[in-house]
């Protein structure tokens, strides 16, 4: 499929196990180097149908890598996350933590980072950044661009979002007998405008100077730790909605306390997050009350009430 850019050129959405279609679009343009973003990223899904993951998102990113090689473009930007550092023994987590995942997702990645690992070293040529994402929220500041996920939202805040919209009645809390300071577990919430400026820094650091990068990673994180709680009171200030909470027991393979260490990626990449949980929410309630179904339709079975 073809779509429209802003600069009246195209691109091609392909998958990228389609070698053929992928080599038309690298005989098409001289690419210097890649944002690789493509894969599934439901945890939940990932465990009923491990086949399709370790299908998509490995077999994709080889079939990706081996046409870069053959077109001589060896410099890398990957989306990797924080689950790659599993339930950490501490906080906030260095990127050189140990590494372990928990479900077939978290294998994707850590199995994709090792693959680039493994590249760099038989081949000094590749410069790789692996980016480590906390957890990404908000939306872009305009209200045209936000997140708007398929069927039931896995994640807090598109579900927030909904119950803030009258899609959902309520949001069910997973847990409030962790030793965080309300009993909720407490994360690392990103503003998407930040994780977008991020990669525009990784991107810089891959070219600076002609020297070469190697294989890094870098956490994109703000090193903020924030609870459940805290994130729906802020979601509440923004958006001036009552969003009802049941309270449930823990969703079985979360952690209690995810946080990054972002000292890394400020020395090396000169990138710091600007935005608090304030903007975040701010930007993404723009988004949910001028777009209130998303990119869709509404499902005749609800109505939002905004
Ligand atoms: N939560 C609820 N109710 C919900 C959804 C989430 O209480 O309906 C809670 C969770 O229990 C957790 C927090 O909100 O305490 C954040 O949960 P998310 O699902 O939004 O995010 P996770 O930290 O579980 O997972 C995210 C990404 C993963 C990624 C991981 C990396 O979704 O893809 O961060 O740490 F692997």
């Amino acid at each position: 499929m073809c779509y429209p850019l802003a600069t009246g050129a195209y691109y091609n959405s392909i998958d990228l196990r389609d070698r053929d279609a992928l080599k038309k679009i690298f005989d098409s343009t001289k690419f210097d180097a890649v944002i690789h973003f493509a894969g599934l990223k439901a945890v939940g899904e990932s465990v009923e149908k491990p086949l399709l993951y370790y299908n998509n998102n490995i077999i994709g990113t080889i079939i990706l890598l081996e046409t870069m090689a053959n077109y001589g473009c060896k410099k890398l930007v990957f989306s990797s996350s924080a689950t790659v550092y599993g339930w950490p023994k501490e906080v906030p987590c260095t990127e050189v933590f140990p590494l372990c995942a928990t479900n077939p997702y978290g294998r994707t990645k850590l199995m994709i980072e090792e693959i680039c690992r493994d590249i760099h070293c038989g081949d000094s040529e590749w410069d790789i950044i692996l980016l480590r994402y906390f957890n990404p929220v908000g939306a872009h500041p305009s209200g045209f661009i936000g997140e708007d996920p398929r069927g039931i939202p896995n994640n807090l805040m598109p579900f927030v979002q909904q119950v803030a919209v009258g899609r959902r009645p309520a949001l069910t809390v997973y847990g409030n007998d962790y030793s965080t300071k309300d009993g909720t577990g407490v994360r690392d919430y990103i503003h998407v405008v930040d994780l977008a400026d991020g990669h525009i820094a990784a991107v810089e650091k891959l070219f600076q100077g002609g020297s070469k990068t190697g294989c890094q990673v870098y956490n994109l994180g703000t090193g903020k730790g924030t609870s459940v709680l805290e994130m729906v009171a802020a979601f509440e200030k923004a958006s001036g909605k009552k969003i009802p909470l049941v309270m449930a027991g823990r969703r079985p393979g979360d952690c209690e306390t995810v946080y990054a260490s972002t000292s890394k990626a400020e020395k090396e990449l000169n990138w710091k997050a600007k935005y608090g949980i304030e903007e975040m929410c701010r930007d993404q309630w723009n988004w949910a009350s001028k777009n209130p179904w998303g990119y869709g339709k509404p499902d005749e079975s609800t109505n939002p009430s905004t």
